[in-house]
Formats: C-alpha cells, structure tokens, sequence
C-alpha cells in the first residue's frame, strides 16, 4: 500500500504565516505537523509517500522532509497546478500510485489515529473504498456519511440539510478502482472535484465503502486559534522532561518542560507543559503552560503563555504578558522606552494584532 499526502492548497485563513512556510509545514510542539502524519503512516507500514504540493511551495517541502529518508520513507512530490479539487490531486497521481491501493490523508489535518487497524480493516473485509467519521456540531462544513449496518450508504459534500452528524475526516483508504469513479464525476458547485462526489460513484456501482467513527481528537488546522488547540493537545502529551541546554541556579522549572542544546535560560520561571528548541536564549522571564519555542529564539523581559513561538523571533520587554500567540519566524515583538511614546509598527500582510486598551 502507499499514501497520499494532499498539501496543495494556498493556506489563505493561515497568512501571513503562509507566506513563508506551507500550512502542513508549521510547526507544532517544534514539529511540523505533516511529520505527526508520516510518522502514523510510517508506523501502519508505509513507506512509499505521494506528496501533492503547489508550485509554490514544492521548495518548502522538499527542503524541510527532502526525500524522506530521516524519517524512514521514500517521499515523490507530485505538482498540482491548481487546487482543483481533492479527486482531481488523485487523478494526478495515477502514475505514482499506479495499480496500488493507497492511503489518503489530507494535510493539514491532525489526527491520531490507529492507522495500522484501520488498514488491516480494510483488507480483511474486502473493501474498495474506507473512510474515518467522527461526529460533529456543524456537519454543513464537512463531507458527510450516512451508515448502515457499519457500511457507508450515502456520501455529500458539505450539505445545506445534513442527512447525519458524521464528518469525513480527511483519512481515506482506496482500491484503484476510484481512478474510474473520478473519471465519471464532474466538477461541484465550487467548481472542484469533489472526492465525496467520487466516493458516492462507488456507492452508486454497488462497491464496498466501510468507515470506522472515532471520537478521539482529530483537527483541521485552518485557522490560528486551530494551530494553538492543536499546539496544546500536544503539548498535553509530554510525559517527561529533557534538559540539555543550562539552566542557570536563580530560575526554576515546574511541570514537564523540555530544553533543547545550547538553551540557556536565567533568572526565569518555566511552567510545562513547555518545548524549548537548540539555541534559545530565555532570560529575566515567565514561560506558562502550553508554550512552545523554536530554535534560536531570543526571550527577555517578557511573560508568554499558551503560544507558538517559531525559529529565531525575539521577545524582549513586554509589559503585558503574551498569551495565545503565534509569532512568526525572526520576528521582533518588543516593548521600547524610546520618546514620543508611540506605537511603531511593521506588520506583514494579513497579520493580525489586538493591543490591550
Ligand atoms: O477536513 C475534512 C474535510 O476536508 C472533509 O470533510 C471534506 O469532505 C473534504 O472535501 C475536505 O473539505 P475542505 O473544504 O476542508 O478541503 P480543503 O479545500 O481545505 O482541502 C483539504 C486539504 O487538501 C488541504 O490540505 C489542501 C489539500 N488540497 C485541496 C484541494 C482543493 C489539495 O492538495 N488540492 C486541492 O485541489
């Protein structure tokens, strides 16, 4: 079996962010979120990896995972001109995938998952197609199946009227068989090819589409708030603590926190759940629970809780305490004492910044 990665899209509700560093590519507890992927699909057997990028940010990948080796995997980037739809970035992966059966996950979704079940699943029950529910409070923004005796009977694609409360996650499993369903759908009312439309083709020429609900916590990592939930969960899981930077005698550590080579933090309280990357310099301040800090970042003067601070920024004399957060790689946020007392701003587009009355 292989898997498919979808990454193409344009990670709009994540800008200014996206501008540099594709969506599946942020990082998470200092991990970018596609690896937690990779890393399941790795661990359910698969090796070979179908990555489906944007020519924008082909180089972004290729650069952060290259040909998949660290990781145990052998990764091909497949180029999807335009986002034209979930079926159409299959369609253009027919070459890679081939006769295979393949595994698809959509990347900017985090879920954690037994995949190896839901593969031996799928095999021992003969299916052509299987895909992972999970309930929802809003089903017109999801795919959506209907079930019967465990087997899928209905699919569509964000309905006005809902016909059930379970979501497609983002996590399919196909037999080659789909390459015809997609060769009979035709483009939806958002002008793309719908994958649910292709799974609905299947229902239609009676093949088997099994599902497996979970309630576990999946996440679709649209939006910040998204990226600082997920950052959290994560961050919740740290059993342990690590420490191979210096912590200096007049700071102390509460809870799990995890300091990478080269960290130096003085006079400071650290609150973990935390992640510290190489090289960060923390100093005269407070880091509170769910916090996570790339490598190289500089932190002074300053309090920071429940936030997401990437590579090499720099936080230094903050008067109010930074929470929920996601600073940029080498950005500045600083506080000055320099006259007239003015704010002085410059803010990339589509940034976003609430200032205290
Ligand atoms: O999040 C789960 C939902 O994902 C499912 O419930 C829906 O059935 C499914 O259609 C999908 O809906 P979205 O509207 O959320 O899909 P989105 O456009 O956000 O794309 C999901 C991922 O696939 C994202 O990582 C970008 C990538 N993608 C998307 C398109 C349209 C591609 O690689 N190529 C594309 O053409």
């Amino acid at each position: 079996m292989k898997a498919l990665i979808l990454c193409a899209g344009k990670g709009t509700r994540l800008r200014p962010l996206t501008f540099t560093n594709a969506k599946p590519l942020i990082p998470i507890a200092n991990k970018p979120t596609i690896v937690y992927s990779l890393e399941m699909i790795k661990e359910a057997g698969i090796t070979e990896v179908g990555i489906v990028v944007n020519p924008d940010n082909k180089k972004d990948f290729e650069a952060t995972l290259g040909t998949g080796e660290q990781l145990g995997l052998n990764i091909t980037y497949i180029v999807q001109e335009e986002p034209k739809g979930l079926a159409h970035a299959v369609a253009i992966s027919e070459d890679f995938l081939k006769d295979d059966e393949f595994l698809m996950y959509l990347g900017d979704n985090l879920v954690t998952v037994d995949l190896k079940k839901f593969v031996e699943e799928f095999n021992n029950e003969n299916m052509d197609s299987f895909i992972l529910l999970t309930p929802v409070e809003d089903p017109s923004r999801f795919g959506i199946a209907v079930l019967k005796d465990n087997k899928v009977i209905k699919v569509v694609e964000k309905p006005k009227d809902p016909p059930s409360d379970l979501a497609i996650i983002g996590v399919y499993i196909f037999k080659p068989v789909v390459f015809e369903a997609i060769k009979n759908i035709k483009p939806s009312w958002r002008g793309e090819l719908e994958i649910t439309d292709a799974i609905q083709w299947l229902l239609d020429n009676e093949k088997n589409v099994g599902a497996h609900i979970i309630y576990g916590w999946w996440k679709d990592t649209g939006k910040p708030e998204d990226l600082i939930e997920a950052n959290r969960k994560i961050l919740e899981q740290l059993k342990d603590s690590r420490n191979e930077g210096i912590v200096y005698e007049n700071s102390s550590i509460h809870g799990n926190v995890v300091i990478g080579k080269g960290a130096r933090i003085l006079n400071s309280v650290l609150r973990g759940p935390i992640i510290i990357g190489d090289n960060v310099l923390i100093s005269d301040s407070y880091i509170g629970p769910y916090t996570s800090i790339g490598t190289g970042v500089t932190i002074e003067n300053a309090e920071i809780e429940n936030s997401i601070i990437l590579d090499n920024a720099t936080i230094a004399h903050l008067e109010t305490r930074l929470d929920s957060s996601i600073i940029g790689a080498n950005a500045t946020v600083v506080h000055s004492d320099r006259k007239p007392k003015t704010i002085r701003l410059v803010v990339g587009d589509y940034s976003k910044i609430e200032i205290p009355r």
